[in-house]
């Protein structure tokens, strides 16, 4: 099977390309990984898109793809809608001509945060910032486009290789000694790691539809940066802050937790939970 993964430079990407390329020596060595970001095909040109995936002849593709930083959203707002929504119906339309399957990946920020439980597949959503919209559009647009795709809907990554939460942190606790955190926002902080096992099993099981995939159980911000600081053994003040008293551009759900059962019913695979998987990332990278 030759497997197609886009945004291979980003955080979720290059862990992605990492793991389908060992199981592909290690259990399958008929596979073949493809890695390719925005130096070999930018998704937001179509013409651009068809003819790089003409030539690739993939079976399956992964957008890892995005504009993912989610403020700046704000106010590059027809780049966002480009690269999360025209980006993902070309990839999309790319794959559906070539024959390939397209796995797609998206967010809990789809959701409004206003459930008082985690959100489900069927649950409708509701985004509040310019990141939201545009990846929900692109969510439609795939779906739309290429009837042989799988969506997955995940939330809060943290991984080896790009700046994230827990480096945020990190790096601000060296500074200062203590850091404030909202504790009003919840969700469920998610390895790329532990996600890439996820991939892998949506691809080798030839899954369709949305699923969520995120590491069990939720926290808060203010939850996951103590967590962080225990597990490192920094003595850094952890300080408690209300989301209406810090300043930033995106509006963000103040529960955005994903229920993740249909995945495990229909794959008989659970994801660990958070701290576990936030206690390996330590360990392994950070320390
Ligand atoms: N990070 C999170 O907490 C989080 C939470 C929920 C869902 N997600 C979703 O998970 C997926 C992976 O996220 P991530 O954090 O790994 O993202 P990331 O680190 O920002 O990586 C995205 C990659 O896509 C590339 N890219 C951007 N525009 C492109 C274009 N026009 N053509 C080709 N490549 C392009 C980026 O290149 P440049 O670096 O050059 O821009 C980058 O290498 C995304 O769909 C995101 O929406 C992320």
């Amino acid at each position: 099977m030759k497997i197609l993964v886009i945004g291979s430079h980003g955080m979720l990407g290059r862990d992605l390309v990492n793991r389908l390329s060992n199981l592909s020596d290690q259990k399958n060595p008929g596979n073949e990984v493809i890695a390719a970001d925005r130096e070999h095909v930018d998704i937001t040109h179509g013409e651009d898109a068809s003819k790089f995936i003409a030539q690739i002849k993939p079976d399956v593709i992964v957008n890892c793809a995005a504009f993912s930083n989610v403020d700046a959203c704000e106010t590059q707002i027809s780049n966002a809608f480009a690269v999360n929504a025209t980006g993902a119906k070309n990839v999309a339309l790319a794959g559906k001509q070539a024959g390939a399957k397209v796995i797609h990946i998206s967010t809990d920020y789809v959701f409004d945060g206003m459930k008082n439980a985690p959100y489900l597949e069927t649950d409708k959503p509701h985004p509040l910032s310019v990141y939201g919209k545009s990846k929900l559009e692109g969510e439609i647009a795939v779906q739309e486009t290429n009837g042989n795709c799988a969506i997955i809907r995940t939330a809060w990554l943290f991984g080896p290789y790009r700046k994230n939460f827990v480096t945020t942190m990190l790096e601000l606790g060296r500074k200062n000694r203590s850091v404030s955190v909202v504790t009003d926002q919840y969700g469920s902080p998610t390895y790329t790691a532990d996600l890439s096992c996820a991939i892998q099993t949506v691809i080798s099981r030839d899954l369709q539809g949305i699923y969520h995939v995120t590491n069990i159980g939720r926290c808060s911000r203010y939850e996951w940066a103590q967590k962080i600081f225990e597990l490192t053994g920094n003595q850094v003040s952890v300080l408690p802050l209300k989301t209406a008293d810090y300043q930033r551009a995106a509006r963000v759900p103040r529960n955005s937790s994903l229920n993740c059962t249909k995945y495990t019913t229909t794959t008989g695979q659970k994801m660990r939970p958070w701290h576990e998987a936030l206690e390996e990332y330590i360990s392994k990278s950070l320390r």
